[in-house]
């Protein structure tokens, strides 16, 4: 490709426009491939690196989707990369720390590959300092886009490689959804399916809004079609994603249609299990819970973050539900959804947080037998509002907290695996198990990690586990020979 002396204008975010929120149709838009990228990665090879959440893991396979559509080829070395994007989360700054220091790490490959591509994509570049310290001093870094562009890739890859500019494109906006986009999924029989895209809840704390964009859902029809195509090709198990999947179908216009019915509708496609995440107490409904409770196909685990079990500090997160209805909503699927298993996401150390709210927090944990929990330390996220409030709060006293609450937690984990001893569960059979390669490693219905001895064929099927030994991890089982 000839060298050009094209100008690249750079398009840097701003949260004055990622805050806005303004109602009315989203545009529904066919990712189309002009055929003159069409062979622009052809020799070249691609690496990706995904950081946060499944989000990210779902836009990952549509980078690699639209990469091998232009001709490029995966590698896993970066020795041999021509390409390589660091798919980034912004939640907390340490996730933030860990990509600096990766995009210096992957600089020195440069060095022998001048040509190589360093690429910065997901949540980070969607912070306006994050641009503003690429655009200054990480020169290593050539490509820059965020997460309401990704279908664009082919037309930046061009402009990097005939301009030989960087080029940084990173759009503040509410968002668009893009159907029709090619993906290589990671996984050959269970998969990440986008229901919707964005959040509108502004936690206090959480920059997710920002780098998101707003509230907006697939409609169900092309969710269904995509599903029953998954079924045809042999998945035993889809994950509906989304940061608040309870909000689905809020932002339908003429239509009214919630994550409940989306369930029903998508336990006729014949796929084996659903699963969804991430659920808001808040938006909960009775008509989700009872999907749980009616379909099979539908495993009886939810994710349901609770973040404190202080109201006050629950005010101050904007989380818009006390402890109260938090219960109110466990115990209705404790009733509904026999045996269910509930597992959350809590902040400890959030400004302001007293020993006696944390202890609340403590109480919950135990009144609600969470079975697992994400548990973090509050980190301060620039342009959010919680970074303004004052916090004497000192670090050691938040590290302290983490700890004991993770005690409560793995007690929970504990006690979670301990009540399947004995019974034969379905395991939908994940791999050979990370530690010994004797060893199958899957997951049950209610999520729980379990190993035992099998041979490889079974790998992506439903299988008949007994569990014969609860630890605080993971379980351990034999394989019942007759059932399969
Ligand atoms: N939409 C999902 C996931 C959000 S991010 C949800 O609402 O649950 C996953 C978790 O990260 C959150 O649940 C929260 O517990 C945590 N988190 C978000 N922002 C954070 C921050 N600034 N500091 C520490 N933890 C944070
Ligand atoms: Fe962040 Fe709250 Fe939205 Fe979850 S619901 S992504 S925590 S703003
Ligand atoms: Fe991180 Fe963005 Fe997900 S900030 S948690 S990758 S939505």
């Amino acid at each position: 490709m000839k060298k050009d002396d094209i100008k690249i204008e750079h398009l840097v975010p701003t949260f004055k426009d990622a805050r806005r929120r303004t109602r009315g149709d989203v545009d529904n838009i066919n990712f189309e491939l002009d055929p003159k990228y069409l062979n622009l990665g052809i020799g070249k090879k691609y690496l990706i690196q995904t950081y946060g959440c499944q989000a990210n893991e779902a836009d990952s396979e549509v980078m690699a989707g639209i990469l091998e559509k232009i001709g490029f080829e995966k590698t896993d070395s970066p020795e041999t990369s021509d390409l390589i994007i660091l798919n980034t989360c912004a939640i907390r700054e340490n996730a933030e720390n860990r990509i600096w220091g990766e995009i210096g790490r992957l600089s020195h490959y440069q060095k022998t590959n001048p040509d190589l591509i360093i690429g910065l994509a997901g949540c980070m570049p969607q912070e306006p300092g994050v641009v503003e310290r690429i655009l200054k001093k990480q020169h290593a870094v050539g490509l820059v886009f965020g997460t309401h562009n990704i279908h664009l890739l082919p037309e930046y890859i061009y402009d990097a490689y005939l301009s030989k500019e960087r080029v940084i494109q990173v759009y503040s906006k509410e968002g668009e959804i893009i159907e029709n986009l090619p993906k290589i999924r990671n996984h050959k029989f269970k998969a990440w399916v986008n229901i919707m895209y964005g959040c509108d809840e502004f936690c206090t704390y959480c920059i997710v809004p920002y780098t998101r964009g707003k509230e907006r859902s697939r409609l169900p029809e092309d969710i269904i079609d995509e599903v029953k195509k998954l079924v045809s090709e042999g998945y035993q198990e889809v994950t509906l994603l989304g940061q608040n999947v309870n909000a689905y179908g809020k932002d339908f216009i003429d239509l009214e249609y919630t994550l409940g019915d989306l369930l029903f509708d998508l336990d006729k496609t014949g796929i084996p299990r659903i699963r969804f995440t991430t659920s808001h107490p808040r938006d909960l409904d009775l008509k989700t819970i009872l999907a749980m409770k009616e379909l099979k196909s539908v495993m009886p685990h939810l994710h349901l973050p609770v973040q404190s079990g202080s109201n006050e500090i629950l005010r101050r997160m904007n989380r818009k539900y006390t402890k109260e209805v938090y219960m109110e909503k466990v115990n209705l699927l404790k009733e509904h959804v026999k045996g269910i298993s509930i597992t959350t996401d809590i902040i400890v150390g959030f400004p302001n947080e007293t020993t006696e709210d944390f202890n609340q927090t403590l109480d919950l944990v135990k009144e609600a037998n969470f079975e697992g929990a994400y548990t973090f330390i509050y980190s301060k996220r620039k342009g959010t509002p919680a970074a303004t409030f004052p916090d004497d709060v000192s670090d050691e006293v938040k590290k302290e907290r983490l700890l004991k609450l993770n005690e409560f937690i793995n007690a929970g984990f504990k006690k979670g695996n301990e009540r399947f001893l004995n019974e034969v569960l379905d395991v939908l059979v994940d791999g050979p198990s990370e530690r010994d390669e004797e060893v199958l490693a899957g997951y049950t219905p209610h999520n729980k990690l379990i190993n035992f001895k099998g041979p490889k064929s079974l790998i992506g099927q439903i299988v008949k586990v007994k569990v014969t030994k609860a630890l605080t991890w993971s379980l351990q089982g034999k394989l019942c020979q007759d059932e399969r």
